[in-house]
């Protein structure tokens, strides 16, 4: 059975000061009302309504989870039967993550599991394309591979994973290579070489496949989240993983598993994709006016100012003679930055937690 899974564990720190540690990225509502892991939980009902759902997220956001589902069964008129919940005492990346997920799916969900792997950053449009794709990476999951979906790039960045097409399968190609977040040279010479996609993120495959990798990768991170598996307090529907799961490495299962195993093919995704990663994502949200300026402040005065991203709901903003500027007020906090330079955001909140 195909497993959907969702992971909302991380923090959205590239996103600082509109996604805070008690309050992080995928629960923020986006311009148009609706927050990301709304968004991804509805592309996963329209696929199959009746699946196992699984949640993988800190147990701090539980309740914040929990609340978003039940809304979310008010706005879609249509209640989210089958959610569960696994429950991590502390964020170790996506590998621990996803182990956590497999070992889950094959106690609950049965041993031959496929698990859809969905971060809750993302945007697509396109709910049938999407549906598409999934359907063509399950098949070559069901084949023993571990799937990627990837994207057509557009630019050199550095954020992403690239994924090299090697020879073709029935549904998707044989991963030649997978490069996890390249520098910007690096990054360029993929670019230009049109022989790359970028990661987007989701994965599929099935539940064994990814175990057997990382016994073979990441027999600690198996080894610890195993441990906080056996451990965990289980309630219902929600289990609260062991204190041995903060043993496990933090890595992501980008760098882990998908730059080292050989059995990895990626699905050419058709759909639209956006990424709100760092501020220029959640900037392609808003419309630009003449100037190249996005703005989402209902109040605001721009004076010669050209290619800036204004996020101010609340208060009346002027700017003046500003280019390529990054301008997020919120109650509590206000960030303003080169908009080229989003990507390193997360380094305030690096700075921000040293100092407590
Ligand atoms: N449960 C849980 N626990 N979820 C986590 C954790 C964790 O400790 N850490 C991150 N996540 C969730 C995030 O909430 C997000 O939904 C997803 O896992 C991916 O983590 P990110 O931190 O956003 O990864 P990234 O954006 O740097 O890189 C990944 O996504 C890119 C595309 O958006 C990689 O897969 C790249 O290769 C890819 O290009
Ligand atoms: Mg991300």
């Amino acid at each position: 059975a195909l497993v959907p899974v969702i992971l909302s564990g991380g923090t959205g720190s590239r996103l600082w000061p509109l996604s805070r540690k008690a309050f992080p990225k995928p629960f923020v509502a986006l311009p148009d009302g609706e927050s990301l892991i709304q968004k991804t939980l509805r592309r996963v009902i329209d696929i199959k309504e009746d699946a196992p759902l699984l949640t993988v997220t800190n147990r701090d956001y539980y309740f914040l989870t929990r609340d978003t589902f039940a809304e979310c069964a008010r706005i879609y008129g249509q209640t989210v039967r089958n959610v569960h919940y696994l429950l991590e005492p502390t964020g170790r990346n996506t590998t621990p993550a996803m182990a956590a997920a497999a070992l889950w799916a094959q106690e609950v969900a049965g041993p031959e599991s496929i698990l859809l792997v969905l971060p809750s950053d993302h945007l697509i449009h396109d709910q049938k394309a999407f549906a598409e794709a999934v359907h063509k990476a399950q098949q070559l999951a069901e084949q023993g591979y571990l799937v990627t979906f990837g994207v057509t790039p557009t630019g050199p960045e550095t954020g992403y994973g690239y994924i090299q097409k090697g020879s073709a399968l029935d549904s998707g190609y044989q991963v030649a290579r997978f490069v996890e977040k390249p520098n910007q040279s690096k990054a360029r010479d993929y670019l230009d070489s049109g022989d790359y996609l970028w990661n987007s993120g989701m994965f599929c495959m099935r539940a064994d496949s990814l175990l057997k990798a990382l016994q073979t990768d990441a027999p600690e991170v198996l080894e610890a989240v195993q441990a906080a598996i056996v451990s965990a307090t289980r309630n219902g529907d929600t289990w609260e993983l062991g204190q041995e799961f903060a043993l496990a490495p933090d890595i992501s299962i980008d760098y882990a598993v998908m730059e080292k195993a050989p059995n990895v093919a990626v699905v050419q995704a058709d759909f639209d994709w956006n990424d709100l990663g760092a501020w220029s994502g959640y900037g392609s949200l808003m419309a630009k006016d003449a100037q190249g300026n996005q703005v989402h402040a209902p109040d605001c005065v721009l004076v010669d100012s050209q290619n800036c991203v204004v996020q101010s709901p609340e208060r009346l903003t002027a700017i003046l003679g500003l280019q390529d500027i990054l301008i997020v007020d919120t109650p509590d906090a206000l960030l303003v930055a080169d908009r080229r330079r989003d990507q390193e955001v997360k380094t305030i909140v690096e700075k921000l937690k040293a100092r407590k």
